[in-house]
């Protein structure tokens, strides 16, 4: 197990290609898989895009961009892509549905000493563990967004993730440069269980006519260093994303200090996203 040198990871997204771009930058070969071939073609535009922008910033060298892209294998073959891979990180939707069923496919397919993570952001460990026959063997590997930038990984231990497995996931967050911190599953972890009742508070003071998004996110970014304000990291991260996070903390823990804002839920009836949208809290057009 000790010898991870394969990556399948699943789904071209946001996480996905920025996880995809660490571990090629690291040496790793990495497949990325996708269900579309349009969806792998832009995968590949934004790490493209990401290696440049770390070209002019002399972080990377030209020979380091090419030798990155040469690593990473794009795919619409899940199965042969997972079959060939020590290590595999789920990256698609947060929809439970859908990972049970993406989850079934990767563990029927995984070889008997490869490891299953998952990147999600709030969905219970133990339960997307017990979809596969061994959930020993299954994991939450939580990056962050920018993904070549943010430290931190998030291991998230699920009820029975072996020891070796999640020592294994902290050894290969520090090959890739990034900090690895244990944490037991819970609704929302710890990232998402501190971060979204703030960002939650935020939409309520914008709603009881408090403060402007400006302001109150002026408020946070000079009076507490955050680099953006909770307002602008919520349209950065997207407007339904943190609604469905706060959804699982307020079914999770049954408190209502969880409460997602009538604000958000209209926001994300009406379609304002965030950054991915155009429009959220602010105009992005
Ligand atoms: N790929 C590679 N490099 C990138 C990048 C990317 N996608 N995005 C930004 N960068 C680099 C820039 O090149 C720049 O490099 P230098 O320091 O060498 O100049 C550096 O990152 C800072 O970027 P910018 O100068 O463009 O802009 P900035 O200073 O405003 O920083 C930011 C942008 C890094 C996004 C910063 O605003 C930030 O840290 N914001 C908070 C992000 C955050 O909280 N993310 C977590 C979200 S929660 C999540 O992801 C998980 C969840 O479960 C919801």
């Amino acid at each position: 197990m000790s010898q991870i040198k394969i990556i399948t990871v699943i789904g071209g997204g946001t996480m996905g290609n920025g996880i995809a771009h660490v571990f090629a930058m690291n040496g790793f070969e990495v497949n990325l898989v996708d269900t579309k071939q349009e969806l792998l073609d832009r995968a590949l535009n934004t790490i493209e895009k990401n290696l440049d922008r770390m070209v002019q910033k002399e972080k990377i060298s030209d020979a380091d961009k090419l030798k990155t892209l040469d690593n990473i294998h794009p795919s619409l073959n899940l199965g042969e892509s997972v079959k060939k891979a020590d290590l595999i990180i789920e990256a698609i939707p947060e929809i439970f549905k859908l990972k049970k069923q993406v989850l079934s496919d990767i563990d029927k397919h995984a070889g008997e000493h490869a490891v299953i993570a998952s990147n999600t952001s709030s969905i219970s460990i133990t339960r997307l563990a017990a979809v596969t026959d061994h959930p020993e063997r299954f994991i939450g590997m939580h990056f962050f967004n920018p993904v070549p930038v943010m430290k931190l990984v998030e291991v998230v231990n699920g009820l029975e993730t072996a020891s070796e497995v999640t020592k294994l996931i902290e050894d290969i967050s520090r090959e890739l440069g990034k900090v690895p911190v244990p944490v037991n599953d819970s609704p929302g972890f710890v990232s998402n269980r501190v971060l979204m009742p703030m960002i939650n508070e935020a939409i309520f003071c914008v709603y009881e006519g408090v403060g402007s998004p400006e302001h109150i996110d002026e408020v946070m970014k000079l009076g507490m260093a955050h680099p953006m304000g909770p307002l602008r990291l919520a349209d950065f991260i997207g407007l339904d994303i943190c609604l469905d996070i706060l959804n699982v903390l307020y079914d999770g823990f049954k408190d209502p200090k969880y409460r997602p804002c009538p604000l958000l839920v209209k926001m994300v009836d009406s379609g304002k996203l965030g950054d991915k949208t155009g429009i959220g809290f602010y105009n992005h057009e």
